[in-house]
């Protein structure tokens, strides 16, 4: 099955052209264009500005994405309902239904947040491998932090998550506390990986950052408290990127932590990471690394597939296809799961 797909629940407008290939999925096009820079003055973004830069991007998007397909030869109009800012998700969810209208082409439904695990499907090459199921995913965004566990690729059951904080949002506002640009992520990243181990080890274990609920028996976690302590730090300290790389560290624990609980609760064959969190260094290799000890295969999208894009709202259309009518429309609050 071949489908357009469009993205548009944040400050991404993003559309791709894929198709089924094998048990996994492949991408013919994939185009992404964001506003970031637009809210990189403000330090986060502006819900009005989004909706607005939606608007501007997403028939050249389209247009863009289409080069070389023939709308005709597309089987399916998928686009993201939810959840995310009314305002952006609007301008892709009306674009979609209005093609599915003209083109007589089925409209489908995905869920933002579950699509990002979907990215684990995409494959470049018939060599490259899919998940084997089942599967423990953990979904790690600006806006979400979920542990899921897929039974089977439309059964999937929520198992825990954040109680406040993304941890996304926890790299973006400590970014902004060290003055590191928006989106917080990549600096934070950039930054720790500058920090040699012996430089960090001198961080004296008492005024390190806290690991929230990270040996509570649940596969509960929390950022906010996290969040919090990061702005407790005296912003005169000399060694500023001690504590950043300190910051990140605490999340990857909380991962590795969470992520052992989750193998022993629940029998999988395969870890999944999946969201814009994922694209962090540390994050990826200490996942692998405690995943593989347990004998676990471990995937993880590649980077440009870890942040909003297209190519993960098809690939969760051509998995995982639900069929909505015209009449249906955005969701931003919609829950985590596929329905
Ligand atoms: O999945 P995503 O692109 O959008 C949402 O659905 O929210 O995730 C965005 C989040 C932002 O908080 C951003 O700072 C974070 O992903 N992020 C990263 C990295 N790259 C993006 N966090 C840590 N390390 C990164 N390298
Ligand atoms: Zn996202």
């Amino acid at each position: 099955m071949k489908v357009l797909a469009i993205e548009s629940t944040c400050d991404e407008t993003a559309v791709a052209v894929v198709e089924s290939f094998g048990h996994g999925v492949k991408v013919l096009s994939s185009v992404v264009a964001s506003s970031t820079e637009m809210h990189a003055k403000y330090g986060g973004i502006i819900p009005e500005i989004a909706a607005r830069e939606q608007v501007r991007s997403i028939i050249p998007a389209i247009t863009e994405a289409l080069k070389g397909t023939d709308l005709e030869s597309v089987e399916a109009i998928a686009v993201s309902f939810g959840p995310g800012l009314m305002g952006s998700l609007l301008i892709g969810v009306e674009t979609a239904k209005i093609l599915s209208w003209v083109y007589q082409k089925p409209l489908l439904k995905v869920n933002h947040v579950s699509a990002h695990l979907m990215a684990n499907w995409i494959k470049d090459n018939s060599d490259s491998f899919v998940p084997v199921l089942p599967a423990i995913g953990l979904i790690a965004s600006g806006g979400h932090t979920d542990f899921v566990y897929m039974r089977s690729l439309t059964d999937w059951e929520w198992v825990g998550g954040t109680r406040d904080d993304a941890a996304g949002e926890a790299f973006d506002k400590t970014a902004r506390f060290f003055d590191l640009p928006y989106p917080g992520g990549p600096e934070i990243d950039k930054v720790s990986s500058s920090v040699s181990d012996e430089e960090y080890l001198k961080l004296e274990k008492k005024v390190r950052l806290p690991r929230p609920l990270i040996y509570e028996p649940t596969l509960d976690m929390s950022f906010s408290g996290l969040k919090a302590a990061v702005s407790r730090i005296d912003s005169s300290i000399s060694n500023k990127e001690v504590y950043i790389r300190d910051f990140s560290e605490a999340v990857t624990e909380v991962f590795v932590q969470k992520t052992k609980l989750a193998m022993e609760k629940f029998s999988a064959k395969s870890v999944l990471l999946a969201g814009g969190v994922a694209a962090n260094k540390k994050i990826r290799e200490a996942m692998r690394k405690v995943v593989e000890e347990n004998g676990l295969k471990f995937f993880v999208p590649e980077i440009k597939y870890c942040g909003d894009n297209a190519a993960m709202i098809g690939a969760s259309a051509v998995l995982y296809p639900i069929q909505a009518e015209l009449s249906e429309t955005a969701d931003p609050g919609m829950g985590v799961m596929l329905k």
